[in-house]
């Protein structure tokens, strides 16, 4: 596996594969890689054999009071994980060889990009899909692999790439989760032992509340949105920011659920640490 620190080399090394009409897999991370990543990765090398990962915490998607500063880096540790699940190729760039040009010109994430997370981290989806069209035309994959767990994420990348038409396939990968239901996240290790034992709540509730629409028959989304809401409430000392059940394909707010494109999504802060998950039918 090589390390590329900046953008000749990381060109460099797709481009024999380019030429030959060959995939190139992205996978692109902010490190601090768990299983939720590795499994991006393995997907990646199933698809190809050239799999670049990239490891970049990205400053445009912080908001001026969230983690960016404290957000986990370890390389060394990155660098291991990625090459032991099979990439061929990290790109670890630092901001001065991503920005040199400086970043007046930016992608506006649209619609989509106001709900949900959206209205709490205002800018944040304008950050992550300038960046993601950075690195899109810097690593020119043919398929680039995100995790369902960001489901608004990867939903407005695959918006971007349609939008804007990119020449990548967008793959999403179901999220992976603890024994007990919480989803992966490198936040997760911000949470305090109380706050860990609560966490799994916030799937347990969409989870049961997509079961009363799959199982029970319950339609209404402002009765599926409320028990989950007080499911979380009930078990957890959590703040909820939102429950929403939007639709899958342009996440608009639904009033009725609608079989096969319906996600109940939820993001909470449990003390400090702000958790996201959905689940979807
Ligand atoms: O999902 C992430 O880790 C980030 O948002 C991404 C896609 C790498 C962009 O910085």
């Amino acid at each position: 596996m090589e390390l590329h620190c900046d953008i000749a080399s990381v060109r460099a090394a797709t481009s024999a594969d380019r030429f030959a009409g060959r995939e190139i897999a992205f996978v692109p991370t902010m490190g601090a890689l768990h299983a939720g990543h590795l499994t991006l990765i393995r997907r990646a090398r199933e698809i190809a054999s050239r799999v670049v990962v990239s490891i970049y915490v990205n400053p445009l998607q912080f908001g001026p009071k969230e983690d960016f500063s404290r957000y986990p880096r370890d390389l060394e540790r990155d660098l291991l994980l990625s090459k032991e699940t099979g990439a061929t190729d990290v790109f670890a760039p630092d901001t001065t060889e991503l920005m040199s040009a400086g970043l007046d010109i930016t992608v506006n994430p649209g619609p989509q990009g106001k709900t949900l997370c959206g209205r709490s981290r205002p800018g944040h989806f304008g950050g992550v899909l300038t960046i993601v069209a950075k690195l899109f035309n810097l690593v020119q994959p043919t398929v680039a692999v995100f995790g369902w767990k960001d489901a608004q994420q990867l939903i407005l990348i695959r918006k971007m790439v349609q939008d804007l038409s990119f020449p990548v396939r967008v793959e999403g990968v179901e999220t992976v989760r603890e024994s007990d239901g919480l989803a992966m996240s490198s936040r997760n290790a911000y949470l305090s032992a109380k706050e860990r034992s609560e966490a799994p709540w916030i799937h347990r509730a969409l989870a049961s509340a997509r079961d009363c629409a799959v199982a029970g028959g319950e339609g209404r989304a402002t009765r599926l949105s409320r028990h989950a809401i007080e499911q979380i409430h009930a078990n957890t000392g959590a703040r909820i920011d939102y429950v929403n059940v939007v639709a899958l394909d342009n996440l608009r707010q639904l009033k009725t659920v609608e079989p096969g494109n319906t996600m109940i999504a939820a993001a909470a802060y449990f003390g400090a640490t702000r958790l996201i998950d959905n689940v979807r039918f």
